[in-house]
């Protein structure tokens, strides 16, 4: 792809190819459920529209978004795939859900009897997936008024009820009580609709973490967005081989020595002990590479691990190069990477106190996403 226009201070490099082998792994280990990839955030800051082909061409068979918007971006590109939107659909914004084929998430009574009128007067039909708070009190219906209100929900005129999901808060924690309550209290729900004869045909409930972890939750479905992206959730066995796909990487933009005591960035909370070779960086906590790094994280250099001494600045970071033997040349590595000195995501997440999905969504605008492995035709 070409770069041009572009001041080339920091990029980050997706591997498509390897989007669509972790698809193709996820579609696997799922099967017989079918693989939904979650490409919210701008495919969690991967770019939506070309992980959602690769993902699509590894097997997906549907699109997950947060936002209408996001939604509609891919249609624009032309991707056809069933999507849903994970956010409740607005009853004045019924128009766009038509326009755009769109799966709508419907989470109470008077949304559902407000989107059932809104597409009755547009002359459509809405498909809709009705969402239910199994424990993480976030958005739904409560199982009970899920289950007291599906007929009702079922009889709307201008909705098709199409879908049934929960999402689960503790999937990839330690202590497995918690996510084996929500899906007892979810499995209960689905019974019941079994029984009497009303279980709508796609029915899901699993992350990343729960499909690789939790066979049963994987059902009819399973909306995957982190194991797409080749990074493992915590404490699931590492049996599915995934590639991370993204290297994030930045300029070296000047190379000197400093004498022994100099100060180094904002606050001077790093002062050389020895005569000093010092990279200066073209990356700063405006693109993403946040003030929490500071004197804290490592880049990598030629295949060194190189700290950061002092504070990250807005546009720049400086980075210890004295035990480099070889010439820096003009790249640095701040995620990703090859073999065994790789900057993981899990890694660089912890350095920054928060959790690899935060690291990828906060890579700004403004650091060019180029593609590698693009896929043919
Ligand atoms: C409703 C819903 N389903 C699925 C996912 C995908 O989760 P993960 O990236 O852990 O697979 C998300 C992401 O936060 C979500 O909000």
């Amino acid at each position: 792809m070409a770069h041009g226009g572009t001041d080339e201070r920091s990029w980050v490099e997706v591997d498509l190819a390897r989007i669509r082998a972790n698809a193709a792994a996820l579609v696997r280990v799922a099967a017989p459920a079918r693989l939904m990839a979650v490409v919210k955030a701008d495919g969690y800051g991967h770019g939506a529209v070309p992980v959602a082909r690769a993902a699509l061409a590894g097997g997906a068979s549907a699109l997950a978004v947060a936002t209408l918007t996001e939604g509609e971006a891919l249609r624009q590109a032309g991707i056809d795939a069933p999507i849903l939107v994970f956010a409740p659909a607005r009853p004045d914004l019924a128009r766009r859900y038509v326009a755009h084929r769109l799966l709508a998430t419907v989470v109470d009574w008077d949304q559902a009897q407000a989107l059932a009128q809104a597409a009755r007067e547009l002359g459509a039909e809405l498909t809709v997936h009705v969402k239910v708070d199994t424990g993480m009190g976030r958005l739904g219906f409560l199982p009970e008024e899920a289950l007291a209100r599906w007929e009702a929900l079922a009889a709307l005129e201008g909705l098709t009820l199409e879908g049934l999901y929960t999402h689960l808060a503790t999937a990839d924690e330690a202590e497995t009580a918690y996510v084996r309550l929500q899906w007892e209290r979810f499995q209960g729900l689905i019974d019941h609709l079994d029984a009497r004869g009303l279980r709508p045909p796609v029915v899901h409930g699993a992350n990343s973490a729960a499909l690789l972890r939790l066979p049963e939750t994987r059902l009819d479905l399973v909306r995957a967005g982190l194991a797409l992206y080749g990074i493992l959730p915590p404490n699931v066995p590492p049996r599915t081989r995934l590639q991370p796909a993204l290297t994030w990487k930045c300029r070296i933009t000047a190379v000197r020595t400093l004498p022994a005591g100099w100060g180094i960035s904002y606050g001077i909370e790093h002062v050389t002990w020895r005569p000093t070779r010092v990279a200066t960086l073209a990356v700063g906590y405006a693109d993403g590479y946040r003030r929490a790094l500071s004197g804290r994280a490592q880049v990598l250099i030629q295949g060194h691990r190189c700290p950061v001494l002092g504070r990250v600045t807005m546009d720049q970071v400086m980075v210890d190069i004295t035990d480099l033997e070889e010439d820096p040349g003009q790249e640095a590595i701040l995620l990703g990477g090859s073999g065994p000195l790789a900057i993981e995501a899990w890694e660089l997440a912890r350095w920054m106190g928060t959790i690899p999905y935060e690291v990828f969504t906060g890579i700004s605008p403004r650091v060019e996403r180029r593609y590698l492995g693009e896929l043919e035709g």
